[in-house]
């Protein structure tokens, strides 16, 4: 009795080992019974009456601590205190690229403009021929082109004037589309450029748009973007795609316009090309150049954002180590 007292029984395996030892066949209350024949005839009544007193209290203990443990399911279910606080499941974070993508669509959003996307894997027509670059036109070598065939080309698009195509041939005028995306260019892997990167595309078509509303449109756009000190200029340039073309500077948001080695003394940074839609694009789109007429900007995500979180190498962004990542929890 008193070793059974002073057992602690905690688990299934040890409870079913105290009933081997204890009530099993080969158990010690069962032997000690078959001991009642060497016993003299006059002790047996008092043996087996202490016998069945021991095999009692051995019997009531195994029911006790069986009690205890309960079966699995409400051990568990006891455990449990509904009332504890629940632990903090952590949160993940969102990438700079889609902070800085989210930011610059929604200003665009507010001024009416639908986000348009289109494939990353497209043929040579969307992502050249249609935009006003025939075949051997120089400046398709402007875009170093992963190629996935030649003869029909189908390519990693360059740009992602491709959804703008994609969108005039549909036919619903008036259009006015931001395309976000992925694009992909044979460019040397280093801390300013990489193989791949994104852009927001913008475009604008309909009766009467003119230049003075491309400028307007995107004046909002930096002041939205930048704040309301930042200058802008354009200067002239060459895309097969729109003519006249210009590129937009905006006055360097490190060293506000006084030169520094991130506007290489200039105090001007590029952020994007833009321009009035050629009207070679509207008619290969089955548009009606004489009654429609558009503007298309298009800018990279990866630099503003390289900008605006101070980070010095584009490779950070495609490396996923969680040590950068986790530095934008909580950002929006
Ligand atoms: N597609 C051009 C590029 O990727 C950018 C651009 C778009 C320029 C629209 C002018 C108008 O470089």
């Amino acid at each position: 009795k008193k070793e059974i007292e002073a057992l602690q029984i905690d688990s299934a395996k040890a409870l079913e080992e105290y009933r081997i030892k204890f009530l099993g066949t080969k158990g010690l209350v069962k032997s000690l019974m078959g001991e009642m024949k060497n016993v003299a005839n006059e002790q047996k009544k008092a043996f087996g009456q202490s016998m069945n007193e021991f095999k009692q209290f051995a019997e009531a203990k195994y029911e006790e601590w069986k009690a205890l443990a309960g079966d699995g399911a409400s051990d568990t279910a006891a455990k449990i205190d509904l009332s504890l606080p629940g632990d903090a499941l952590p949160i993940g974070s969102r990438h700079p690229i889609s902070l800085m993508r989210n930011r610059i669509v929604n200003i665009f959003q507010r001024l009416g403009f639908a986000v348009a996307e289109g494939p990353e894997i497209d043929d040579d027509f969307h992502n050249f021929t249609a935009l006003n670059l025939p075949e051997n036109h120089p400046a398709r070598d402007m875009q170093d082109t992963f190629y996935i065939s030649t003869d029909p080309a189908w390519l990693l698009r360059t740009h992602t004037s491709n959804v703008q195509i994609h969108e005039m041939q549909k036919g619903k005028l008036p259009i006015r589309i931001i395309t976000p995306g992925r694009v992909y260019r044979n460019e040397t892997i280093s801390a300013r450029s990489h193989c791949f990167f994104h852009q927001v595309e913008g475009l604008y078509v309909d009766e009467k748009v003119s230049f003075a509303d491309l400028k307007q449109t995107l004046y909002f756009f930096v002041q939205e973007m930048f704040g309301k000190d930042v200058k802008v200029r354009f200067r002239p340039s060459y895309f097969p795609f729109t003519e006249p073309s210009a590129e937009m500077d905006i006055s360097c948001l490190l060293c506000n316009g006084a030169g520094c080695n991130v506007c290489k003394k200039t105090g001007w940074l590029e952020i994007l090309g833009c321009g009035m839609v050629h009207p070679k694009v509207l008619e290969n789109c089955g548009i009606d150049s004489n009654k429609y007429s558009g503007f298309a900007f298009g800018m990279g995500i990866e630099r503003p954002a390289l900008l605006k979180y101070g980070i010095k190498d584009i490779r950070l962004f495609s490396e996923n180590d969680v040590r950068f990542l986790k530095q934008f929890t909580g950002a929006v």
